[in-house]
Formats: structure tokens, C-alpha cells, sequence
């Protein structure tokens, strides 16, 4: 296939661009704007393979996106790209409006236009927080935060326009991923990091909130199950196998990296701060679809990575990050 992947440069964005290239011998064109999440060393191993492009641009600028439609003629697009960080839509939420909801109509716009299958990836944080059992692609859509609020804006967005327009598309709802190339804000590469720094390992609250998660390349590849076998306006729930607390995944992060437990700190909770996600994936298990990487090896190999691997988060760590952080977390990083 020859598919437009929007956000390609981002840590799940670039796993699936990896996965297409080499696995399914696809033809991929890359439309990025390049924010602070979007990296092109993500890249260096994928940049010279001769079914990649690269373009820089915005899904909400229309000339960019018809421009790179009109002159590679994909057969899809694929949208990851969107603003990530649930602390950073409580401080700014501006960017979230924009790249979700005006970029999400560009790219439908376009899809429209030229006739071509859309996939947006979406979040299990659409249906909110869920105390007992998991969420099914029926339960009903109650965000909390400005993150969730605007991908699920944008869900409703991408199904209108099958309503509508009998527009092909398919959604793809995955639950918190993890693994190499993820930016240090979100909880595990962060406290990698840290614990390797010997800096505090910042704990929400009690530290008892409850994620699914999924390695990036199960999510990948739920993905491009959804993309090539998925029915045109449904949604599809991709939820990793195993569960578990933040308070639990940070200290095994302790005893991975060899740090030690006086380092994690209970600080502030997150305003509004869901307690637990969990999501049900049979349906997409009937496209044939099912994860491979269980939580433990897979938390293993993602220390291992960020270990060797200094050369791609050192200039982040020492880059724009430190401001945020510091803004975050009230308290300055050590090194
Ligand atoms: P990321 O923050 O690592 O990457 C986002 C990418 O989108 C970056 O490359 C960024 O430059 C690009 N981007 C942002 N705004 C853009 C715009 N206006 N135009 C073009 N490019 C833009 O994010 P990620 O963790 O790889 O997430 C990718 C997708 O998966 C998102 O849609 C996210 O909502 C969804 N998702 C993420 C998770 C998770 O745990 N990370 C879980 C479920 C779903
Ligand atoms: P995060 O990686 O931000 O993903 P999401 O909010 O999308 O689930 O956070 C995962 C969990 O970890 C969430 O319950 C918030 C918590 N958390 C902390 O306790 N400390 C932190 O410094 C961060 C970034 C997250």
C-alpha cells in the first residue's frame, strides 16, 4: 500500500512507519509538523529505506496536506499526529483545539476530496475512567480532560463524516502504549530517566491509578490490521494484556535501573486525574489481531533501550525538556 501517515515522527507514529516499511513492504509518506514530540532521529534507522518520505507540515494547513496528497497519491491517510501530553492540555490546552479538531477536518476534507481510506488513532481516555471491568467500543464517550475531550471531539468528527459521506473510515482506540522512543514526559520513559539520574521518581497522589498498557508495536500493528481489514465507520478498541498501578510500575522501575526506592516521591495529584483505564479487545481480535509483548519483558526491553540509547533522549534531556519540567514538577532535574 502507499499510505500518508500525519504525526509519522512521533514515538507511536514512527513505530508503525517502521513496521509498514519493513514487515509489509509498504510505500510511506511522513507528514509531520515537527513539535517538541516529533523527532526525525526517530528516523535514523528507516530514513534511507526507498519507500520513505519525509514532509514537514501541519494536518490543519490545507495547502500542505493537499500538496502532499496531489503529488504522492497515497492510497490512505493514517492520522497520528496530535498533541499528547494530558498535563500539558491542562496548562495550554490551546494547541489540542487546533491539531484536533482543525487539523482532523483538514485531513477528512482531503480524504473526501480524493477518495481515500482514513484511520484515526484515537485513546481509550475517550470513555473516561472506569472503576470495575473494561470499556467495549459501546460504552459511552466521557472524557475529563482537555487531551481526551479533543481526540474524543475529533472521534465524533471522523464518524460524522461516514454518516455524512459514507467517507471510508476506521477508528483505533489503544490503551496507554509504552516502549523505545516515547518522550520523557509520559510516566515511564520519565522515571527511567530519573531513576537513572538519581532524581526524585514524582508519584501522582497515592499512585494507585490503574493503566492498560500496550507496547507501541502491538498498538502498531492494531493498527494496520484496522487499516487493512477494519469496516468502513467502526471503531476498534486495542487494549495491551495486563493491567497495572503507577505506584507498581515505577517500582519496578527501581529495581530494573537499580535505584532505589527512596527516590520516589508522592506529590501533587493531576487535576481531575482518571483513576483507572481498561479496555476490551475482542473485536479487533476478530480481524486477527493479538498482542504479543506482555507488560514485564516488555518494561524490561524498554529500560534496556533507554539505557543504550543515550545519544537520542540526551538532547531532549538537556534541551526544552528542562523547562517544562521545571514548570511541572516545580524542581529543576539534576543532570
Ligand atoms: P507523540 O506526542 O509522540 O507524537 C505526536 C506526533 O504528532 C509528533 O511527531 C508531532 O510532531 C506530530 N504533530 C503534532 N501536532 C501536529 C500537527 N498539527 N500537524 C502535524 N503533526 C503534528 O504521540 P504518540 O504517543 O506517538 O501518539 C500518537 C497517537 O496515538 C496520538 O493520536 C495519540 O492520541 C494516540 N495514542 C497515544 C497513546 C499513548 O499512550 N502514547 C495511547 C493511545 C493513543
Ligand atoms: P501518562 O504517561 O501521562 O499517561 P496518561 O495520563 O495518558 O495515562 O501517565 C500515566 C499515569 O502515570 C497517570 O495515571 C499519571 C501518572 N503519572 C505520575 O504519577 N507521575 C508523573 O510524573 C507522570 C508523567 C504520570
Amino acid at each position: 500500500m502507499k499510505l500518508l501517515v500525519c504525526g509519522g515522527a512521533g514515538f507511536i507514529g514512527s513505530t508503525f512507519v517502521r513496521q509498514r516499511l519493513r514487515e509489509f513492504g509498504d510505500e510511506v509518506v511522513v507528514l509531520d509538523k515537527l513539535t517538541y514530540a516529533g523527532r526525525e532521529e526517530n528516523f535514523h534507522d528507516i530514513r534511507e529505506e526507498p519507500g520513505f518520505r519525509f514532509l514537514r507540515g501541519a494536518i490543519e494547513d490545507p495547502e500542505a496536506v493537499g500538496e502532499a496528497i496531489g503529488v504522492h497519491r497515497p492510497e490512505a491517510i493514517v492520522n497520528f499526529a496530535a498533541e499528547t501530553h494530558v498535563d500539558r492540555s491542562i496548562a495550554e490546552p490551546d494547541a489540542f483545539v487546533k491539531t484536533h479538531a482543525l487539523g482532523t477536518h483538514v485531513l477528512l476534507e482531503a480524504a473526501r476530496e480524493w477518495g481515500l481510506r482514513y484511520v484515526q488513532v484515537s485513546t481509550d481516555e475517550v470513555y473516561g475512567s472506569i472503576e470495575e471491568g473494561t470499556f467495549t467500543e459501546d460504552s459511552p464517550l466521557r472524557p475529563s480532560s482537555p487531551y481526551s475531550a479533543t481526540k474524543t471531539g475529533a472521534d465524533l468528527l471522523v464518524q460524522s463524516y461516514f454518516h455524512t459521506y459514507a467517507l471510508g473510515v476506521v477508528i483505533c482506540r489503544g490503551s496507554n502504549n509504552y516502549g523505545p522512543y516515547q518522550y520523557p514526559e509520559k510516566l515511564i520513559p520519565l522515571m527511567i530517566l530519573n531513576a537513572i539520574h538519581g532524581d526524585g521518581l514524582p508519584v501522582y497522589g497515592d499512585g494507585m491509578q490503574v493503566r492498560n498498557w500496550i507496547h507501541c508495536t502491538d498498538f502498531a500493528a492494531a493498527i494496520g490490521y484496522v487499516l487493512e481489514h477494519g469496516r468502513a465507520g467502526e471503531v476498534y478498541n486495542a487494549g495491551g494484556p495486563d493491567e497495572q498501578a503507577n505506584i507498581d510500575v515505577v517500582k519496578r522501575i527501581v529495581e530494573l535501573t537499580g535505584a532505589d526506592e527512596s527516590q520516589i516521591e508522592h506529590v501533587t495529584d493531576r487535576p481531575g486525574h482518571d483513576r483507572r483505564y481498561s479496555l476490551s479487545s475482542e473485536k479487533v481480535r476478530t480481524l486477527g489481531w493479538t498482542p504479543k509483548v506482555r507488560f514485564q519483558e516488555g518494561l524490561e526491553e524498554t529500560v534496556a533501550w533507554y539505557r543504550e540509547n543515550k545519544w537520542w533522549w540526551d538532547p531532549i534531556r538537556s534541551g526544552d525538556y528542562r523547562e517544562y519540567y521545571e514548570q511541572q514538577y516545580g524542581r529543576a532535574l539534576s543532570s
